[in-house]
């Protein structure tokens, strides 16, 4: 996973084009202090690659870390997928890349933000990619959201600022938003580490198996060295003092042998359960409670290996949620398939064209026969007898519906064309899941944190409509919550 590796130890300096070059540090001038020349070759050639170093940083999930490993499946789940992956007994090279969202590069790994959970499983039937998060759930339903979301996070258009009004206008005003906004706000918004949280597929996702039978499937990885987190004070304090704190954190500990590892569990819910489960399965911002659904277990991953070149194996590393293999499919989850669409046009912007052709992201363990061709930077390309178009009469590749297995991952569709948010499930309210998740799930310590972490964060606010809506927010989560948060935002500001 190397690429081509260059400049070894105890070797001459060349230009890129190999001539070997007469000095690394002085430049070609006309006498000692005369000008510098155009015909300095190298002088050039090394202020020109300079400026071009950086490529686009990510649009969101910027700032982010990530190391190699290997998934084994030690489970027999073949009844549920036919995925190659999946099969018992089956290790699979992989690809982990962990991030935050809403900073930029150099942002501080501990700001409070969901955490990105990205993975590349190089199988042998292509790459199967699963770009989650450390939350189960997500701010959203609808991907046409998306955009206007990540407006709301990130930076003021004059200041250049961060802006806690603009964050709590749009939660306050997009009510889907409270489960995840609760638990953004508790412990899991600043994990100890990114060896100490689990990760989500989040959305519903589709397995079929051998026989042709669909299932809606939900992933979740829990991470083997326990889920932790630090308090607010500490994660601030660490944005300050130590602001690549993961980073470090996960590169040290597999440099020394200590290797993370990750067990996976699926829920399965059988294809007909969709229609009448009490929540819409396909919601990205509810979960199926466990005892409705219970938890799998499938196999383990471990991160063994760390990049050799961050920039080109994990800078430029493109994960999408549209890399499925056979036996994986989409679901109807309209944030699902947005994103479909969304990374591959992303990374041909921010990578390039052809940067499914670069080591990190290469389906290396699979036969890849496509009629692609060209474009910038392009070095691969098909064998010369074969013709550039298909149908052709000379035996170049034609797709195969069996392998592909396309005919069995639809679902029913209704047929109108509308623009619906329509709630068709008993339980599909906005307040149901965060008022489950602040009474049921958390102890009164982290309902304590919660409040406090909260109220620090609306405190900040500065308008009075708004602060009065983000109070109602709480209210109409829990009644007591909301009292609790007005009480303690009164006390800070
Ligand atoms: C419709 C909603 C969404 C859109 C349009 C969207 C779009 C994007 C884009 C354009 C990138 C940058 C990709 C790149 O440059 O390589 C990205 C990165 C990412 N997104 Fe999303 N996103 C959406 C929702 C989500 C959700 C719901 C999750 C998690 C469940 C998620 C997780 C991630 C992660 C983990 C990354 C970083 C990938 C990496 O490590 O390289 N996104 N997203």
């Amino acid at each position: 996973m190397t690429g081509n590796p260059i400049n070894k130890t105890g070797t001459f300096t060349t230009t890129n084009t190999g001539t070997p070059v007469a000095s690394d540090n002085d430049s070609l001038t006309v006498g000692k202090d005369g000008p510098i020349v155009l015909h300095d070759v190298y002088t050039v050639e090394k202020l020109a690659q300079f400026n071009r170093e950086r490529v686009p940083e990510r649009v969101v999930h910027a700032k982010g870390s990530g190391a190699f490993g290997v998934f084994e499946t030690t489970e027999d789940i073949s009844q549920y997928t036919k995925a190659a992956l999946f099969q018992p007994g089956v290790k699979t090279e992989m690809l982990a890349r962990f991030s935050s969202v809403a900073g930029e590069q150099g942002s501080p790994d501990t700001w409070r933000d969901p955490r990105g959970f990205s993975l590349k499983f190089y199988t042998t039937e292509g790459n199967y990619d699963l770009v989650g998060n450390n939350t189960p759930i997500f701010f959203l339903r609808d991907t046409i959201k998306f955009p206007d979301f990540i407006r709301s996070q990130k930076r003021q258009p004059d200041s250049g600022l961060r802006d806690h009004t603009m964050q709590w206008d749009f939660w306050s005003l997009r009510t889907e938003s409270a489960h995840q906004v609760t638990w953004l706000m508790g412990d899991r918004g600043t994990p100890k580490s990114f060896r100490h949280m689990d990760g989500f597929g989040s959305h519903t996702y589709q397995w079929i198996n051998a026989d042709g039978e669909r299932f809606w499937v939900k992933y979740h990885f829990k991470t083997d060295q326990g889920n932790d987190y630090l308090t607010d004070q500490e994660a601030t304090e660490l944005a300050g003092t130590d602001p690549d704190y993961y980073r470090k954190d996960l590169f040290e500990s597999i440099k020394n042998g200590d290797f993370p590892s990750w067990t996976l569990y699926v829920q399965i819910m059988p294809f007909d359960d969709a229609k009448n489960y009490r929540f819409n399965p396909f919601d990205l911002t509810k979960v199926w409670p466990h005892a409705d659904y219970p938890l799998i277990k499938v196999g383990k991953m471990t991160l063994n290996k760390n990049p050799d070149n961050f920039f080109a194996q994990i800078e430029q590393a493109a994960f999408s949620p549209s890399n499925f293999v056979p036996g994986i499919a989409t679901s109807p989850d309209k944030m699902l398939l947005g994103r479909i669409f969304s990374y591959a046009d992303a990374q041909r912007y921010r990578v390039g064209t052809n940067y499914a052709d670069l080591p990190v992201n290469y389906a290396k363990n699979a036969e890849i026969n496509s009629y692609s061709k060209e474009g910038a930077m392009r070095y691969t390309f098909n064998d010369p007898s074969t013709p550039v178009y298909a149908p052709n009469s000379y035996g170049g590749p034609h797709a195969d519906p069996v392998k592909a297995h396309e005919e069995n991952t639809g679902w029913e569709f209704d047929g109108e064309l509308v623009r619906s948010a329509a709630t068709l499930h008993a339980e599909d309210d906005d307040w149901g899941q965060a008022r489950t998740l602040y009474t049921d799930v958390l102890d009164d310590a982290a309902r304590e944190r919660l409040v406090s972490n909260i109220a620090g964060h609306m405190s900040e606010i500065d308008n009075d409509a708004v602060l009065e809506r983000a109070f109602q927010y709480w209210e109409n989560v829990h009644e007591e919550l909301g009292a609790r948060v007005r009480k303690a935002v009164a006390e800070k500001k």
